[in-house]
């Protein structure tokens, strides 16, 4: 779907129509990958005509943690990054599920690859998104040739925009292969996460996902899925190395994130997980996981920040 040419960004301290929120080509985070970003769901609701920020606040508390490693001085704190979105989705009212992209970046334009001496700036974006995934069918996934980056080279607890460089790769070559998505595994070849999106697997109706040390991003929709499993359906989610074969031998997999929601994965490598289509655990989460995000379920109230839009929208 187009972005309406009417959509406002917040770029250079102030809100501007997203048409003329434009950077200099020589920008250090265009050179160089210098940026970390975030991605926000809006869910979209018709019948009280708002959006629900799902999470938002957990999204800038980790950005604000990831900015520190690469010397990323915001001028901007935890309340005002929050407000400056809720007044972004106020301006635009989009009546669609929206994804929503904050990033910090090194904007000087010194040609030196060096952090701590490089101004930073923020901006802001929104965009219609819906199903970053299919999340019905069970998806068929290969495991990637490329690694995932290391702690010690591009942390992948960072969502750094320079390490999306082998998120890129992963996801080009395997729809290429005519796969839907990839796993990544780690350089001594334990299994780290999907492509742009966490990894959970079900084996004798216990969930596992690799744990925050084995190169993952410490995803929010990760931790809401621990969070629905133990509340909601008594499971305690193990957080541990898991090994490549243990991919194949699952009874159900789902990758989990903002883009890619709750999506069951049916073929690794094209070994069917389970029978091949989605499996009844994964299938209870994703029910309970789009409640949630919809601002459907009470418990949950505290996740969600409701913007109600105008009449006149
Ligand atoms: C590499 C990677 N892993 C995991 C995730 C999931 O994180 P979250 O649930 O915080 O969106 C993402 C982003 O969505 C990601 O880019």
């Amino acid at each position: 779907m187009p972005t309406p040419t009417t959509d406002m960004a917040y770029f250079n301290g102030g809100f501007t129509p997203l048409a003329e929120a434009n950077i200099n080509i020589k920008t250090h985070a265009f050179l160089y990958g210098t940026s970390i970003f975030e991605g926000i769901r809006g869910y979209y609701r018709a019948e009280t005509n708002d959006m629900v920020l799902f999470r938002a606040n957990c999204h800038y508390k980790r950005m604000l943690a990831n900015a520190k490693i690469f010397y990323l001085q915001p001028a901007l704190s935890l309340d005002d990054l929050c407000a400056i979105t809720t007044e972004l989705i106020t301006r635009n009212q989009p009546q669609t599920d929206t994804y929503i992209r904050p990033t910090l970046y090194k904007t000087g334009v010194n040609i030196t690859p060096r952090m701590d001496t490089t101004d930073t700036a923020f901006c802001l974006w929104t965009h219609p998104l819906g199903n970053y995934l299919d999340t019905t069918k069970g998806l068929n996934v290969c495991v990637s040739n490329w690694r995932r980056v290391d702690d010690n080279a591009i942390p992948p607890r960072t969502k750094a925009g320079g390490a999306y460089m082998n998120t890129a790769l992963m996801v080009t070559d395997s729809r290429q292969m005519g796969f839907d998505d990839a796993i990544a595994l780690n350089h001594d070849g334990t299994v780290s996460e999907g492509s742009a999106m966490n990894l959970f697997l079900i084996r004798d109706n216990t969930l596992i996902t690799p744990g925050n040390t084995d190169n993952i991003l410490e995803g929010i929709t990760r931790d809401s899925i621990m969070a629905l499993a133990a509340n909601e359906l008594g499971l305690a989610t193990q957080q541990r190395t898991v090994d490549r074969t243990e991919l194949y031998m699952a009874d159900e997999a789902f990758f989990c994130g903002t883009g890619a929601q709750v999506a069951p994965i049916g073929h690794i490598d094209n070994r069917p997980v389970g029978d091949g289509t989605p499996g009844p655990i994964a299938k209870q989460l994703q029910a309970l996981y789009f409640k949630a995000v919809h601002g459907h379920l009470p418990q949950y109230q505290h996740w969600c920040t409701v913007v109600p839009y105008t009449a006149s929208s």
